[in-house]
This record gives structure tokens, sequence and C-alpha cells, in this order.
């Protein structure tokens, strides 16, 4: 069925959008394989994003823990981490769409400070939602944002993280979507966001790809943190058709119990978030449940929906990391290599480094979503 992967996903929404949806489904289809559009999104990319990132083979790590440790290296992007792929390519559509302003929803600060950007790029205008908690513990970003010219709006309802960032996004596109475009920031919502996401960010996966080719061999295996699942996807697609093992690390937060963890897959159900089926958090009444992670960017009660379908299949295994574990991973690539990187992408590291057993003498590869600039003014 049209924007499913197996049972997940679908589009969700509320009459109004479905048209807005429509033209943009329509439009992706369109332009992702336009020679125009291609042109214009590879020379925004090498030019303004500064991509290719390169793959790291991070020795004084690799040597201490006993695994060849390699890194995809998206903290080297205009902006500081992955999201920007995914909002210069999205706001070439809006521009193809002919309309005048974006809107978006933040965690970490990340995925706003990239939509500020590239809406001061192409002169559009405007509004991130993000929530009060968020913005008071990655202040930095709000500072960017704001900076950059875009208006910022807190939320305060609910837990005041990403997934009431996300409904009062939701909320201000149904209102304005003749005019505005909305830069979905993960593999999430409804359909085509999903798709049309992972399309954009798959680029990250293409290029490690490259550059294994160009070393003469494979990976053994492949990390990424996974809060909505878009870095994650992103590499993923470069080697679903290997041999190579696939691991989604969610947050693991303080503990199992409920309010403590982020974690969609490992604790979730299957619900309906922002228009689509989906693996989520839940209370036993089948309530969104409260999540917690010390990555903004992972604070968030669901998934993708393509994880889920991975996860079914069994070609992606999910695990988790506690706060505790990423912070040691944080200061330990800070300290070992030089690199200070992004709370969220220290969950994916902290695996391997906790799991240094299980791939000792194997070559894995972490994608480094992010840098840390954003964390290390942080008490943590
Ligand atoms: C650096 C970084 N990594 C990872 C994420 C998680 O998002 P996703 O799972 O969509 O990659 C975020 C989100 O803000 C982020 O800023």
């Amino acid at each position: 069925m049209k924007g499913f992967f197996g049972d997940f996903g679908g589009m969700f929404v509320p009459e109004t959008l479905v048209p807005a949806l429509e033209q943009l489904e329509r439009e992706f289809n369109m332009l992702k394989d336009d020679p125009e559009f291609k042109k214009d999104l590879a020379r925004y990319s090498t030019t303004y994003i500064g991509r290719p990132s390169p793959v790291y083979y991070a020795s004084r790590m690799s040597e201490e823990y006993g695994v060849e440790i390699y890194l995809k290296r998206e903290d080297l992007n205009h902006t500081g981490s992955h999201k920007i792929n995914n909002t210069i390519a999205q706001a070439l559509l809006t521009r193809y769409m002919g309309k005048k302003r974006i809107i978006a929803e933040t965690g970490a600060g990340q995925h706003g400070v990239a939509t500020a950007t590239v809406a001061a790029l192409f002169g559009l205008d405007c509004t991130v939602y993000m929530g009060a908690v968020d913005a008071a513990r990655q202040k930095p970003n709000v500072d960017r944002m704001k900076l950059l010219g875009a208006k910022l709006e807190l939320v305060h309802d609910g837990s005041k993280t990403l997934k009431d960032a996300t409904n009062a996004a939701m909320r201000d596109w149904v209102k304005n979507v003749e005019d505005t475009h909305y830069i979905i920031g993960s593999v999430i919502g409804p359909h085509p966001f999903p798709e049309m996401v992972a399309h954009f960010q798959s680029v990250i996966g293409r290029e490690a790809r490259a550059s294994f080719k160009e070393m003469g061999f494979l990976p053994d295996a492949v990390v990424a943190c996974v809060g909505g699942g878009s870095n994650a996807i992103g590499i993923f697609k470069g080697f679903l058709d290997t041999s190579c093992e696939l691991y989604g690390i969610e947050a693991g937060g303080l503990s199992d119990n409920e309010g403590d963890h982020a974690m969609a897959i490992g604790k979730g159900r299957a619900g309906i978030l922002h228009g689509c089926v989906t693996y989520l958090v839940q209370t036993a009444d089948g309530q969104v449940a409260d999540v917690h992670s010390i990555a903004a960017g992972l604070d968030y009660p669901g998934i993708g929906p393509e994880h889920s379908y991975l996860h079914g299949t069994g070609r992606v295994t999910y695990d988790k990391v506690r706060d505790e574990d990423a912070v040691f991973a944080f200061r330990e690539l800070a300290r070992r290599e030089g690199i200070v990187p992004a709370v969220e992408s220290s969950h994916a590291i902290a695996y391997v480094l906790k799991n240094k057993d299980k791939f000792k003498g194997r070559k894995v590869l972490i994608n480094l979503s992010g840098r840390g600039d954003k964390d290390s003014e942080r008490d943590i």
C-alpha cells in the first residue's frame, strides 16, 4: 500500500492537510530524478554543506578498545549535523512549490538551526517550534536560530520537548498550509515525509559505501543513534544490500521504567503518532507516554515507520544505551580523538565501547551525526 513499510507508515492527518501532502508527494516524485533539481542539490551539497563528508579511522580509540572504529563525519557539515542534508533539499522543494514560508520543529536545535540557515539562504520566512525544556538545555542553538533570523516559538505544552514542538508545528501547518511548507526533521510524520527524508539522507550511506570501496573492504557493522531515525536510515541505506550488521541505538535514558527512557522499539507498541502508524512509547491505557533522554534529539516517543518495519524483518537490530554511558563516550571521543560529538551521536559510540567484546577485532562504522558544541557548555 502506498506510503506503507509493511504494516507501518500511512497518512493519518486532518483533511485540510491531504492536498498539501499530495502536492508534496507529486513534486517530490517529479523532482527527485529531475536533472535540474539534482544538479541544484549537488551544487549546494558541495559548495554550501561541504560534502562529501569523510570517513575517519579513529586509531587511538581503536587501539584502546580493540575494535577498528571508523566515523562517518556528518559533524563536519555546515551547521554541524546531518540535518542540513534534508533541509537544503526540502527548501529547494519549497521554492519549486512556490511557497514562501517554512516551519519546523526541533529538539536538539540542530534541525532548527539547519532550517533557519536554509531560510536565510533562500530568503524564506521561517518559524521554528521548540519545547521550552529543550530550549533551556540547547541554548547555543537557540541563539544561533535567532541570529539567522528565524522566529522561535517556545512550546510550553506537555513535557515541553520534541513531541510537543511537533504538535505545535502541525497545528501551524493546518492553519497556514496554503503558503507554508513544513520541513519535518526526521523520517517521521505522514507519507511522503518518511520516504522523502530518507531519500535525502541516503547520501550519507552512499558516500560511506564509496569510501569503503576505495579502502577495498566493507565494515562488519554499522551503528547509528535513533531519535526519529533519519541519520540511521541515511547510513543504513548504503549497506542494506550487504551482509554488514546494522544497529540502531535508542535512548535508554535513566532506566527501563516508563518516563525514564525513549525506547520506541525497545519498550513501545504500535500506534499512531504524528500522522503515521509506528512503534511508540505508550502508557498502559494507550496514551503517548512521557519520555526522557539526556539527548534532546533522541527525546521523542516515536520512531520512523521504516525502522518499525526493519525491526520486524530483523535486518536491523535495535538496542539501547543509557544516559551515563553516552556521557562517558562523549568525553572519551573528545579526549582520545580531539572530536567533541553531539550527545545524540555519543549513544552510537557508547554502544560500541560497551560491546567491545562483541565487536573485538572487527571493523565498525559509526555515524557521527553531529558535533557537540551545543552540548559542551552543558554540565554533563
Ligand atoms: C546530532 C543529532 N543526531 C541525531 C539526532 C536524532 O535525529 P535522527 O534520529 O532523525 O537522526 C539529532 C536530532 O536532533 C541530532 O541533532
